[in-house]
């Protein structure tokens, strides 16, 4: 028995198998097979690596049964016969390591855009869903009869490829979901209306995979707890759901919430802004009324949270999703004793979830090996060369990180006296807590692999030299920019950086933030917070347009609640003594204030790479340095610095996608 967490690490059932700890990889879309739907070598090199972590088992991605339920541009497929020696190797990848290994049978529906799936989307009623926005095909009862056969043929494929299980998508909105829930299903007949006719779908792709695998082989259904949007499903509906798969013979339920429509509320893929563990109560609820077991998902990032809910029989299993992207060893750290040692998933939905809405393959912020694990695979070959990382940003932090693995001795200076670059102002703002998360561990990471660490070190170029470094990493960052404005010399102007950093907020003053990107949005919070009556521009459009779509709407709920007012399409002039003068499309007008604040984008630090570019010293410039970009962008170049410094050879297609972040 595991000493420090007994409940995760005792083995778990899941109908005739046996899982050899409660932790569960939550099924994850990536954007990483080929366009035919095979699944790629990449793909199989990433999921053994999470095996490899520890888990018990692999739930492996939405898979889609037809091509019109495809909906994403590089999804993983079991539509057709020729995916199957691809899903074998991703099947083989996680027995290597003890986990069970099911797959997610899905079809997307009206949530499936033809603009991926090269065909109309097809759902129970003709309504567009609000967010494809794509006026769908209303199936006909022989065509749903057929859709349910491609659910049954798909089981046959899985389990031709070695699966232990099959889980099938009746959550998120997709088709099952569209025919459970009257937010989606208008229909009058057999397959509309009451409960049992809305579940009629979901019950023929159940007994048509059933038929197919025969009544010993474990199927596990994923619902949506609750879909909180007038006329969507209720927990009621879901528990009423829960007991009929129970009695169908379903071997787990696996409790999620939501659909595209209510995406952006924030609790489908839990972003920073909220609690750890929000979906508990929903499991909960379904737990109390069946006998089988439940797995449990959302923000449970913590081994201690995950501990609590199995002790409490909250749930049976916890499914860990973007936690196992951050960091494949949580398992293996968490049993044994290198708690400390996980580097967590932030929330901050930049490099997983927003990178696949815009159909890129997924790469996690924290962790730039996701997907790219061969090319991280045995990082050696530093032989102790002596390595100078200038800059102790996320960026710089990173490639010191990446370099001590592979052997080389790294030297880092930091101009300031305290490392994090950016991450100290972005963690300022409220609910940001993530990116102190992150800064920490980056800074414990530097402390563990005894990273020589200078700070208050700011070096010219002679003195980069005077280090006789084998090679150079500038991750010299931004700095922002102060644009002058007529009449700037009257008023109090700061960047909002500077806001940020400054350890005392200015408090009840008229404050006027010109720049409404997510900085701009997020440091009015941080005002409002305060105290302060805030007005935020914005000069191209609309406030916070750059952040992820749940950030923003949660962002911007809270920055109304405060009393933000916001100005977009509206341009800063010129200032006052007292005022700030604005632009708007069709008249200028005077705003109050006693400041301005400026969030107006950053210009790249980059200086020193014109003195050492010649100098014969190997030498890489990374993240905001090359061009002001986010945290994902600084720390993969960072970690990729170091495989250009390895001269491994990128497999094209990482090369192509390293070269595009640029
Ligand atoms: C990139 C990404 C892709 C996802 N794809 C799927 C999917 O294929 N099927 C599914 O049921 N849920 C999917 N989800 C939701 C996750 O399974 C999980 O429920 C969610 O991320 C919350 O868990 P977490 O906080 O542990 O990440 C996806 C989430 C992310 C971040
Ligand atoms: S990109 Fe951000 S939210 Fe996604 S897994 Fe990584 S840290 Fe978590």
């Amino acid at each position: 028995m595991n000493q420090l967490f007994p409940m995760i690490f005792t083995p778990g059932r899941i109908g005739r198998l046996q899982a050899k700890n409660r932790l569960v990889l939550a099924p994850m879309v990536r954007n990483y097979a080929a366009e035919d739907g095979r699944a790629t070598p990449r793909y199989v090199a990433h999921i053994e690596r999470i095996a490899r972590g520890g888990v018990g088992a692999i739930i492996i991605e939405a898979s889609y049964v037809r091509q019109d339920g495809k909906g994403f541009a590089r999804q993983l497929g079991i539509h057709e016969d020729h995916t199957v020696p691809g899903l074998r190797q991703l099947v083989k990848a996680g027995h290597r390591h003890g986990a069970l290994m099911g797959i997610q049978l899905f079809h997307g529906g009206r949530q499936a855009s033809g603009k991926i799936s090269g065909f109309q989307p097809v759902a129970p009623s003709p309504i567009n869903d609000p967010v494809v926005n794509e006026f769908p095909h209303e199936l006909t009862a022989p065509e749903i009869a057929d859709i349910a056969a491609a659910f049954g043929c798909a089981a046959g494929r899985a389990r031709e490829a070695g699966f232990d299980f099959v889980e099938l998508h009746g959550a998120h909105g997709y088709l099952i979901a569209q025919f459970l829930s009257p937010f989606s299903n208008y229909r009058k007949d057999d397959y509309g209306g009451t409960t049992e006719n809305r579940r009629r779908f979901l019950e023929e792709v159940y007994a048509a995979v059933r038929a197919t695998l025969g009544d010993q082989f474990p199927i596990t259904v994923r619902l949506s707890g609750e879909e909180t949007i007038p006329g969507g499903l209720t927990i009621s509906d879901t528990v009423d759901t829960a007991k009929r798969l129970e009695a169908l013979g379903a071997a787990a339920l696996h409790i999620s919430t939501g659909n595209y429509a209510t995406y952006a509320m924030g609790t489908m893929i839990p972003p920073m802004a909220v609690s750890d563990g929000v979906l508990l109560p929903l499991a909960r609820r379904v737990k109390a009324a069946v006998g089988i077991p439940v797995i449990t998902v959302g923000k449970l990032r913590m081994p201690e949270m995950a501990e609590d809910v199995l002790t409490r029989g909250d749930a049976d299993f916890i499914a860990l999703g973007r936690s196992l992207l951050a960091d494949p060893d949580w398992p293996a750290k968490t049993a044994s004793g290198r708690r400390t040692e996980i580097r967590h998933c932030i929330a901050c939905n930049e490099g997983c979830i927003s990178r696949l809405f815009a159909q890129q393959p997924v790469w996690c912020t924290v962790n730039p090996e996701t997907g790219r694990e061969s090319a991280f695979a045995g990082l050696s070959g530093g032989n102790g060369r002596k390595l100078l990382v200038v800059g102790g940003g996320p960026g710089g932090m990173a490639a010191a990180r990446w370099a001590v693995e592979a052997g080389f001795t790294v030297t880092l200076h930091e101009a300031r006296a305290e490392l994090g670059g950016q991450l100290v102002a972005a963690a300022a703002a409220p609910y940001r807590e993530g990116w102190q998360m992150l800064r920490d561990y980056l800074i414990r990471e530097m402390a563990r692999l005894k990273v020589d660490v200078k700070p208050n070190s700011r070096l010219d170029a002679a003195g980069v030299l005077r280090e006789q470094p084998w090679a150079v990493i500038l991750a010299t960052g931004a700095e922002p920019v102060r644009p002058s404005f007529p009449g700037g010399e009257w008023m109090s102007v700061m960047t909002g950086r500077d806001v940020l950093e400054r350890p005392a907020p200015p408090q009840h003053r008229r404050i006027v933030i010109a720049g409404g990107g997510c900085a701009g949005a997020q440091t009015a919070e941080y005002l409002a917070h305060y105290g302060n009556e805030v007005t935020v521009l914005e000069a191209e459009g609309d406030i916070a347009i750059d952040a992820p779509s749940d950030e923003r709407n949660l962002l911007l709920a809270r920055l109304q609640r405060r009393g933000v007012k916001l100005m977009p399409n509206t341009r800063l002039l010129n200032m006052t003594l007292s005022s700030a003068v604005v632009l708007l499309p069709n008249e200028t007008r005077t705003l109050p204030a006693d400041m301005v604040v400026l969030c107006l984008g950053s210009r790249s630090m980059d200086e020193l790479m014109a003195h050492l570019g010649d100098s014969g010293v190997p030498t890489h410039l990374i993240g905001d340095a090359v061009r002001p970009r986010k945290v994902t962008e600084a720390m993969a170049e960072g970690a990729a610095a170091v495989l250009d410094l390895l001269e491994r050879p990128l497999e094209p297609a990482l090369r192509q996608e390293i070269e595009a972040l640029r």
